[in-house]
């Protein structure tokens, strides 16, 4: 395979970073393809684009697969755009790699290595065999990651992306002293959190939210913005729910919280003696933990969502003492703020429970990523500091 830059393209191929573009932009046409990562394709023959395909669902056609079955008759002149490297191995897919090779493909061009161990560097090779040329667009890697963090970040790293939600008012509190906290963010920015949940393989949050609030925390197509970003529309969406893991050391977790009640898959964490063997429901996996400090060891919860459930990307949504813990542990990626334009005061609870720092060189730091406007709401997305 050859790697080679943008600035060194020549002029018969100085469409390529355009096509690469097209085929990352296809790749996020869906919000998750979890456990698989987001991917797209173009083929083009000569200047001509003539099939384009991206990933849809687990399951359904690979990128490639699509955009042959758009594209109709290719040959050793058609070169193929692909946000990753073609897999390798037979899923629940056959390999992307042969049916390349099987369409007559004559130059793959891909932004990003696979880290999928079935994958990383097979895909390459195999269509080398074929005699197929592999060239990587290096310029892009950092767009192919960073549309996948939570795939990079599970085959790299062994747990998935964690991304924590957080709504609170302009004095940072998110409820008032009695409790009350619906709702401090608007219509809006409620939407707007359905998106992050369709995004994500699971959404955790603590026990006493379950208790206090009783959420259901799925994704409802209703409520989500119709549409929007050219994704795919509703029917994809309503099918995947993410799994619902709630935190939860003593298993208090009601058989009757709404959590449970709705439709699709719910772990609960726990360290309890008891609770091996005991059930709750039919959609309920009660998890044996391990502990640190006085909860749920929140490594050992990643690191199994991603062993053993294939989560790429996790949304956490849960109340100042589970938030602050995941921060304290270093293991938030991202965070998402939404800031309603109201003050609930000094009484009022506090965004996170977060204790005993002694300088500000201790404090957790994080990087304004985006800054957007929604409603009449703001939302800060921000990354670990490096
Ligand atoms: N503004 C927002 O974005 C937002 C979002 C969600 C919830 N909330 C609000 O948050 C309030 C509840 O917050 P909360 O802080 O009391 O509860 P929480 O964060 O939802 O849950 C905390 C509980 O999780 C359990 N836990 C187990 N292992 C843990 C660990 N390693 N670290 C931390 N907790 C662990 C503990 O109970 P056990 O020891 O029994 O296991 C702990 O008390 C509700 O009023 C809700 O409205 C706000």
């Amino acid at each position: 395979m050859k790697s080679i830059s943008n600035s060194s393209l020549d002029t018969t191929v100085i469409d390529w970073p355009v096509h690469m573009q097209r085929a990352i932009d296809l790749a996020q046409r869906v919000r998750t393809a979890t456990p698989n990562p987001r991917v797209g394709c173009v083929l083009v023959k000569g200047f001509e684009v003539i099939g384009e395909g991206w990933h849809v669902a687990a399951g359904e056609a690979h990128a490639e697969v699509v955009a042959i079955g758009n594209a109709g008759k290719t040959n050793t002149c058609t070169e193929a755009f692909v946000s990753l490297e073609p897999c390798a191995h037979t899923g629940r897919t056959a390999p992307c790699s042969e049916a390349l090779i099987a369409a007559g493909v004559g130059k793959v061009i891909i932004a990003s290595l696979d880290p999928n161990p079935q994958v990383a560097g097979k895909g390459v090779e195999q269509l080398e065999q074929a005699g197929v040329e592999v060239y990587q667009l290096v310029d892009f890697e950092d767009q192919s990651r960073e549309m996948n963090p939570g795939y990079f970040k599970r085959r790299e790293e062994g747990i998935p992306y964690v991304r924590l939600k957080l709504a609170m008012s302009l004095d940072g509190r998110t409820a008032l002293a009695n409790g009350q906290s619906k709702w401090i963010t608007n219509k809006a920015a409620r939407s707007d959190v359905q998106k992050l949940r369709a995004s994500a393989s699971a959404v955790i949050t603590g026990i006493n939210t379950v208790l206090t609030d009783d959420p259901s925390l799925n994704v409802r197509s209703a409520e989500l913005p119709e549409n929007q970003d050219g994704l795919e529309s509703g029917a994809k969406e309503l099918a995947h729910q993410p799994i619902r893991v709630v935190v939860d050391s003593q298993l208090r977790t009601p058989g009757t919280a709404k959590i449970i009640c709705n439709e699709g898959s719910v772990k609960i964490y726990s360290t309890a003696d008891f609770t091996v063997g005991k059930s709750l429901a039919d959609n309920v996996e009660i998890v044996k933990a391990t502990v640190s400090g006085e909860g749920v060891d929140l490594q050992f919860v990643l690191e199994s969502l991603a062993s053993d459930f294939s989560c790429n990307e996790v949304l956490v949504e849960a109340g100042p003492t589970l938030s602050g813990a995941f921060i304290e542990a270093g293991l938030v990626d991202e965070l998402v703020v939404y800031i309603a334009p109201r003050l609930l005061g000094s009484d009022a609870k506090p965004l996170l429970e977060i204790h005993g720092l002694q300088s500000l060189a201790e404090s957790h730091q994080f990087q304004v990523s985006h800054l957007d406007r929604i409603g009449d709401d703001i939302r800060v997305i921000l990354k670990q500091a490096p």
